[in-house]
């Protein structure tokens, strides 16, 4: 039935947020969602030549994906959904592909901007915003000025992020801080750093979701991922439905997390 309701979504139909009580979330245990759930959009190049098509047309069919997980997360009233869209390492992939994705994220941002505010969404973009073309840059701060005040769904974009690179400039600020005599270095704790990373102000990540079959964070979110559950399909990221994301859900509600200590709940 979700095959039904989910897999023949054409163009001309809109996916709405899911209301508490669809189909969907049937078999959600609301009391055990995760709150921060980030993910590793992978699979769309898979996704596009398995069909004998150019890789840019996975990107492209991602896009709808990513539009309708976002819906989801909102229905699940998620704290924040973080998804990673471009990698400090994808600028080895040929030129092209390269002005594909950042023409891609410029024409989402177009597209969905309003609709995303009407759902009372705060954007938010982490990584090396400053590495990318300057009229995305400008698009990313016009989104976040206008959602700014919204009280929704923290949707974080990861776009030229690398977690290496985000703890170096963090980092790299706490010491420029320590050499100015504004603090001492001794006084640098978690609380302090977690202050100077991009993420600052969202929880911990709780899950976190990799499609198309490779086990590995590639780079994503390690500070903050440093007791996540993790969550792994074969699914393309293309392919990737809001059921798909709501079995990660359930699957995640079964967990033991200990946290080092012993509770077993
Ligand atoms: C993920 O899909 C999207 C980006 C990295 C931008 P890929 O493009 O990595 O797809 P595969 O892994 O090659 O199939
Ligand atoms: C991770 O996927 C980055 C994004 C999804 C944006 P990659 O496809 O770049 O990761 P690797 O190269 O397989 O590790
Ligand atoms: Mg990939």
């Amino acid at each position: 039935m979700l095959k039904k309701l989910f897999g023949g979504l054409g163009s001309a139909e809109q996916f709405e947020i899911p209301e508490h009580d669809s189909p969907l979330f049937q078999d959600i245990q609301w009391d055990r969602l995760p709150r921060h759930v980030a993910v590793i959009m992978d699979g769309n190049g898979r996704w596009a030549t398995g069909k004998g098509l150019l890789r840019t047309a996975g990107h492209k069919a991602g896009v709808k994906t990513l539009k309708n997980i976002l819906k989801t997360a909102i229905g699940l009233n998620l704290d924040a959904l973080t998804v990673y869209a471009f990698s400090t390492e994808n600028w080895k992939r040929p030129r092209p592909e390269v002005d594909f994705l950042m023409q891609l994220f410029a024409d989402y941002l177009t597209k969905e901007l309003q609709e995303m505010h009407a759902d009372n969404v705060q954007i938010h973009f982490i990584g090396r915003i400053d590495g990318l073309p300057a009229s995305l840059q400008k698009q990313m701060r016009e989104a976040e000025a206008l959602m700014c005040h919204n009280t929704g769904v923290k949707f974080n974009v990861a776009a030229n992020y690398g977690g290496q690179d985000e703890i170096l400039r963090a980092v790299q600020s706490l010491a420029a801080r320590a050499a100015a005599g504004e603090i001492q270095p001794e006084q640098i704790d978690e609380a302090m750093l977690e202050n100077a990373l991009d993420t600052r102000g969202n929880l911990p990540v709780d899950l976190v979701i990799r499609t198309s079959g490779d086990e590995r964070l590639s780079n994503f979110l390690l500070w903050q991922s440093a007791y996540a559950e993790f969550y792994f399909t074969d699914v393309n990221w293309p392919d990737f439905t809001p059921e798909d994301f709501v079995k990660a859900m359930i699957d995640f509600a079964g967990r033991n997390r200990r946290f080092g200590g012993l509770q077993n709940k």
